[in-house]
């Protein structure tokens, strides 16, 4: 990323680089990455506080010594014991090839699991966390191995904001709910100290790996129309950083207590994010109390000169990114630059030794300065943990929990081996033998199952012509797959995107099929006579309403970028082993949302400059496909069973509105609701029960409310003919309020319509009339259930 006179090197030269440190490199980083073989200082002694160890330990070092500490390949301290350490590395949906990772040694690969974009639509919490702790053991193995560090710069949980962001694909989507939950649930995965009893007020507990959440915030842009992430200033409102931006990162530290976190490369509202004190330190540590390290993106520091407004000189950058807040950075600005900028006055000592107490108690709590692994909580992993059965289960089943079936006319899927003896299977993403099945951030799996692979475990005689022989599909002969697709029984088209098309640095400019894709899809679906099953597999949304309108394809699915087991998992669900449960964790919108300028930041539509507004939340025009769509083989019908027609709150001020400071101080503002869930058709399958608001029709005077919320869901598995009741326990303040165009999150007096599925109920919130607070405190039946107003 940066080259040794800390001269800028664009982004994708950091990927040769990095598969130089893999080959050329050769592991040079040493089997022993942990200090203190035996208890020679202070700062070895378990039996002390984290706390003071650290303390003792930066009282060792001198100041050069202390500033070198601040890049991210920390460089070792001979006279103290303590090696080199490299703080990158990556684990997005498995341990991931990275700067502190390699997988020559002797661990080959690791469980390579869908990409987020496609676990996300699970809606399934405890999957999310059931990846993360099996990463967290592999890369535990990986590192008892000398082959990786323990900081894990996952997951990415920026609000995946526009159809065309080149990342998206890393992320859990576009709502807020689940992309919280996603971050919660992954970062206890990868830390497991939950499971150590830490609390909030004793967050400082030992740590399996460090889990980092990125990017803060705001970032979801790499290069449009040259505006490119090191130079976009996101201009972006209180109220779309409040309700949209910034919860997953809020339930990341709150909710998972994460140890890392990852400042981006654009400036928010005219401040690098960065150098950005009222991110930073006002927010992240003081309002949300995160307890762990901040990294820069790698370089972010170095680009806040692109800025000269901002930063005119890299000491000037350096110093403002430690006084907001920012512990390491990703790249060399601050060892070539900290002691010039220190001697300029541009930070202090005491700016460092905080910045290096974060960092040094994070490797403290990864056992780092424990000695050797062996003889600590998780010593006994090793290569006979990774990739194991169970954990390679894993992977085939979460993308069988996400797959997602758009589109099945008429039921034709799934397929039966009675009816399909021959099957052609066409398209570029069929066979790929290049790992694109797995997205980036990628380490090397342990094994790597097509979709041409998966569908012959089900049908012996399979022909297999791309037709497309690449993802740009430019100049392609079609004619061999027009011949096998007209002779089959049925066909499976898999098409789609690949990091050709979408990736880091890259966005796409359109949401069709790339190149000549659609007339293959349209001329395979004129010649064939049997079922034609299209299968999409892309991280960003697309528009397919050609072949959602074209009746010769009865059937489409979704399969993001699926992972190792990927091809099996489609096989699984085309052949009917499993039934389709996933649902659109993003929405896809027509070719036309392109007309809006992906720098536009806003969440909320604007009817002058016709901006149509963005996700399920605010879009106003058509879609493709809605968020949370997904069909199953079966079908499943909804209900209320019992809910309160009437929910009372405190007095709310201006008679309108209150203000909610923090909601868990209002628990007797709870109600209760019951919601029926049954499957109505012939097969087991599952739902997920997603339960929406929409808030009062004018908003009290409250501008920008979304057109509906999700504020809960729960996946259910359920056997043909059996029902499930929903029982939620709500706040009006947690899941009723809204956020103001001041940023502030509200609750409006009126009636607030909710929906699962088909099933509708309002629920009038209004205020107590009497002024005596108790009347609520002590009458939990003030919340009415029955339908009717009790009297007071
Ligand atoms: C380690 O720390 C404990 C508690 O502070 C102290 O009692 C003990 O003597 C120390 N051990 C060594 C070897 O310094
Ligand atoms: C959610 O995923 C877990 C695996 O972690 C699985 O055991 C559970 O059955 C899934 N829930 C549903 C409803 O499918
Ligand atoms: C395979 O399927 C094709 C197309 O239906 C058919 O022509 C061919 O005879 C089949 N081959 C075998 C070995 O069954
Ligand atoms: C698909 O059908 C919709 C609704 O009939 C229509 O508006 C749209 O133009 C059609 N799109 C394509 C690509 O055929
Ligand atoms: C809406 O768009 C108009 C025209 O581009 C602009 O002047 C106005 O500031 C926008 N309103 C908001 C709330 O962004
Ligand atoms: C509700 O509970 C809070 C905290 O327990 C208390 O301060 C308040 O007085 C109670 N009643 C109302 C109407 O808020």
């Amino acid at each position: 990323m940066i080259s040794a006179t800390g001269a800028r090197v664009p982004y994708l030269l950091t990927v040769v680089a990095l598969s130089w440190i893999a080959t050329e490199g050769r592991f040079t980083q040493t089997a022993r990455q942990y200090a203190c073989e035996s208890v020679s200082f202070p700062f070895c002694n378990t039996s002390s506080s984290f706390h003071e160890r650290v303390k003792d330990l930066i009282s060792r070092l001198d100041l050069d010594e202390k500033i070198e500490q601040l890049g991210n390949t920390a460089p070792g301290l001979p006279r103290l014991g303590i090696p080199s350490y490299e703080w990158w590395q990556e684990a997005l949906h498995g341990v991931a090839n990275s700067p502190g990772v390699t997988f020559d040694g002797p661990i080959k690969a690791a469980t390579s699991f869908p990409q987020p974009i496609l676990t996300a639509a699970s809606f399934n919490d405890t999957l999310f966390n059931s990846v993360a702790k099996v990463v967290s053991t592999e890369a535990r193995a990986m590192y008892n191995s000398g082959q990786t560090g323990l900081t894990f710069w996952s997951p990415n949980v920026n609000i995946f904001r526009d159809p065309r962001w080149g990342r998206g694909q890393e992320t859990p989507g576009e709502d807020p709910l689940l992309s919280s939950n996603y971050a919660a649930n992954f970062v206890l995965g990868m830390q497991e100290d939950g499971a150590g009893g830490a609390t909030h007020e004793d967050p400082v507990l030992r740590l399996k790996t460090s889990s980092c959440c990125k990017h803060f915030t705001a970032y979801d842009l790499e290069n449009w129309q040259g505006v490119d992430r090191d130079h976009f200033d996101a201009l972006v409102t209180k109220q779309d950083l409040e309700d949209t931006f910034n919860p997953p990162f809020k339930s990341c530290v709150q909710e998972g207590r994460a140890s890392g976190f990852m400042c981006s490369y654009n400036r928010v509202n005219g401040v690098p994010a960065c150098a950005s004190y009222d991110l930073l330190t006002h927010t992240a540590r003081n309002l949300w109390k995160f307890q762990g390290y901040i990294v820069s993106d790698c370089d972010a520091v170095y680009d806040m000169i692109n800025d000269p407004k901002y930063a005119q000189t890299l000491e000037d950058a350096v110093g403002k990114a430690l006084q907001a807040g920012m512990d390491l950075n990703c790249g060399r600005t601050i060892r070539d630059h900290g002691l010039s900028a220190l001697n300029e006055g541009k930070f202090s000592e005491e700016d460092v030794d905080r910045a290096l107490s974060n960092l040094m108690l994070v490797r403290m709590r990864l056992g780092l300065f424990d000695g050797p692994p062996e003889s600590q909580k998780y010593g006994e992993l090793g290569p006979q943990h990774v990739c194991t059965e169970e954990h390679q289960d894993l992977s085939l089943e979460v993308a069988l929990q996400s797959v997602v079936l758009l589109k099945n006319d008429g039921q034709l899927l799934p397929l039966s081996n009675e009816n399909v003896k021959s099957l052609a299977v066409v398209g570029p993403n069929a066979d790929d033998r290049e790992n694109k099945m797995l997205g980036n951030y990628a380490g090397d799996p342990c094994v790597y199952i097509t979709p041409v692979d998966g569908l012959r475990r089900f049908v012996s005689n399979i022909s297999y012509e791309p037709g497309c022989l690449t993802v740009s599909c430019e100049e392609d002969d079609f004619s061999n797959a027009l011949a096998a697709a007209s002779e089959a029984d049925a066909v499976v088209i898999v098409v789609g995107l690949s990091q050709e098309e979408e990736r880091e640095g890259f966005d796409r400019t359109s949401l069709l099929l790339p190149g000549n894709q659609q007339e293959l899809v349209s001329s395979i679906a004129g010649v064939s006579t049997g079922h034609v099953v299209l299968v999409i597999m892309s991280g960003g949304p697309m528009d397919i309403s050609f072949a959602k309108n074209d009746s010769r394809i009865s059937s489409i699915l979704w399969i993001g970028y699926p992972g190792q087991a990927g091809g099996l998992a489609l096989a699984q669900i085309i052949f009917g082993w499993r039934n389709p449960g996933g649902k659109l964790p993003v929405t896809w919108y027509p070719e036309s949302f392109t007309r809006v300028p992906m720098t536009d930041m806003h969440m909320r539509p604007n009817r002058s400059s016709g901006h149509p507004g963005r996700t399920y939340r605010f879009y106003v025009e058509e879609v493709v496909y809605q968020f949370g769509h997904g069909l199953s083989y079966t079908t499943f019908s909804h209900s209320f069973k019992s809910a309160p027609a009437v929910v009372l709150v405190p007095t709310l001020h201006d008679n309108l509105r209150s203000l909610v400071k923090d909601w868990t101080a209002y628990k007797n503002t709870s109600f209760q609701l019951e919601i029926d869930v049954r499957n109505d058709g012939s097969l087991k399958g599952d739902d997920v029960l997603m339960l929406y608001v929409t808030p009062p029709a004018g908003g009290g005077g409250c501008e920008g409310l979304p057109l509906r919320q999700l504020i809960a869901y729960q996946r259910v598995n359920l056997e043909a003919g059996a029902d499930y009741t929903w029982n939620l326990q709500m706040n009006v303040y947690r899941d009723l309020s809204v956020v103001n165009p001041d940023g502030e999150r509200v609750v409006i007096k009126g009636e607030y319509l909710l929906w699962v599925g088909e099933a509708q109920h309002s629920i009038m919130v209004t205020e107590v009339e009497s002024h005596d607070t108790s009347v609520i405190s002590f009458r939990p039946e003030t919340v009415i259930s029955n339908e009717k107003v009790l009297s007071l």
